[in-house]
């Protein structure tokens, strides 16, 4: 029922919800969006017209989680304004927070963890009816994978791609990261029914699944079937054109993972991220990243192997605590070992309960920059030399909307994940054929090929 069965049809109000972070961030927000719509809601089209305001966080660095208190700060006068209006804070700030949140700003009226989406419509309500305020809800369910699926309203499906998460949270205890705080343990959705996912996705036009995890290859149902089997089973999906997942963890990349992309290719894209964190060994035992330098190089030469072109994407940390200048060089001499597409590069930062707290954090902020300009230079010279490959090429592009460089130009991405702009009478979700004309290190340019004789 659109309207969320009410009588008279009038929607029960409108809600804005801002996202922060990853691919998962985003997609809990489509989930909080279904909730929202089945009770009645409505988009507005900012939060000064809101009825429900949310902030849906992430807290993976320092930054990232003060972003959510100005922003906060920013809504204060609105909800003076309007205290009927209800503002919630969602994902990992408030996972991590919880309570704490309303003692820095008591005018919140909601703090929903990362494993409580569900029970959004259970609280909503009262809130709204002023009956209740200063709810929490930080216990780690299974909400987020129990979602059903037909509420989600994705953001994405008018350009043809969605995502699908087929685990959430994490078992890995890398001494930096505050996710399995954030996010709780691991938990798999059961094959069939992520199955049924993608058929009703297909059946509405969908051609490109994204299979979401924070370990996405840790994937392992109830029956014992691991990603290598979904990405098998998910291929044969009639409509299925392009599957892709994030984000792996190198120490669980198998041969059996690694041969199923091979058997679905080109269905599987040829692309992997694949974050190494650090190209030094000592850095990586401290990380207790569970493999070493020559053990990640060994699974890009098996991927290498098997999908010759393969491109491959990473995420690199500078300024952990026993990084020394030589590790770091490491770092560096392994972005050209490799030749990554694509690099995310992070300055370390401090995060509450990790293990790497009691390393200190003896890297002076300048010479965490210092580090990562000097990795972004490095990798920047390499993506360039890398994306000419391109040139002259003609590439399947899924056109994703207008480019934010030329208005009058289309952008979408290739299979292997490059960012293409072209000219040409076109639509969001649409597949073209187009020839490479010129790459930069982050797009390539083209224009539409003619059709084949
Ligand atoms: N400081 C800096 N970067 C971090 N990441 C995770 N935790 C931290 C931290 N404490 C980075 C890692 C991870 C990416 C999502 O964020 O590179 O792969
Ligand atoms: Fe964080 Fe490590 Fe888990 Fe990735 S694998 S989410 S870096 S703890």
């Amino acid at each position: 029922m659109p309207d969320g069965g009410r009588p008279s049809g009038r929607p029960a109000g409108g809600y804005w919800i801002a996202t922060w972070g990853c691919q998962m961030n985003v997609h809990d927000s489509e989930k909080l969006a279904g909730a929202l719509a089945d009770q009645g809601y409505v988009p507005a089209s900012g939060p000064e017209e809101a009825d429900v305001v949310l902030l849906n966080t992430c807290s993976i660095r320092e930054k990232a989680s003060e972003k959510v208190f100005s922003e906060l700060g920013r809504l204060k006068p609105l909800k003076e304004q309007r205290p009927e209006m209800v503002l919630g804070v969602c994902g990992c700030v408030a996972q991590q927070e919880g309570e704490a949140i309303f003692k820095r700003a008591p005018y919140v009226d909601l703090v929903l963890g990362t494993r409580a989406t569900g029970t959004l419509p259970r609280l909503l309500p009262d809130l709204r009816a002023g009956t209740a305020s200063g709810a929490c809800d930080t216990e780690v369910r299974d909400d987020s994978i129990r979602f059903p699926f037909d509420r989600i309203r994705r953001e994405g499906e008018a350009t043809g791609k969605a995502f699908v998460t087929v685990v959430e949270g994490c078992n890995h205890r890398c001494t930096y990261c505050v996710v399995p705080r954030t996010r709780g343990p691991e938990i798999c959705r059961e094959m069939e029914t992520v199955l049924a996912e993608v058929r009703s996705l297909t059946a509405r036009g969908v051609v490109e699944i994204e299979f979401l995890g924070q370990t996405v290859n840790a994937y392992r149902d109830g029956e014992g079937r691991t990603l290598a089997d979904l990405l098998a089973a998910a291929a044969a999906v009639p409509g299925v054109e392009r599957l892709r997942f994030t984000t792996s963890h190198p120490a669980q990349m198998t041969d059996r993972l690694m041969d199923a992309m091979r058997s679905a290719s080109p269905t599987v894209c040829p692309y992997l991220h694949l974050p190494v964190q650090s190209g030094s060994s000592r850095v990586l035992r401290s990380m207790r990243r569970g493999y070493d330098r020559e053990g990640y190089l060994a699974k890009i030469e098996g991927l290498r192997r098997r999908i010759p072109g393969i491109s491959l994407g990473t995420d690199v940390i500078v300024g952990y605590p026993t990084e020394t200048e030589d590790d770091f060089r490491e770092t560096l001499s392994l972005l050209d070992e490799v030749e990554f597409d694509t690099l995310y590069a992070f300055a370390y930062s401090t995060r509450p309960s990790t293990a790497a707290l009691q390393l200190g954090d003896p890297i002076t902020q300048a010479e965490k920059l210092d580090r990562l300009a000097r990795l972004q230079e490095h990798q920047r010279a390499i993506q360039q030399r890398r994306a000419q490959r391109w040139v002259g090429q003609e590439v399947e592009v899924l056109v994703e909307g207008r480019s934010k460089l030329q208005a009058s130009s289309w952008t979408g991405r290739t299979p292997h994940g490059r960012r293409v702009n072209f000219a040409a009478a076109t639509a969001p979700g649409r597949r073209e054929r187009v020839r490479v004309v010129s790459a930069t290190a982050y797009s390539l340019r083209g224009a539409l090929a003619p059709p084949p004789a």
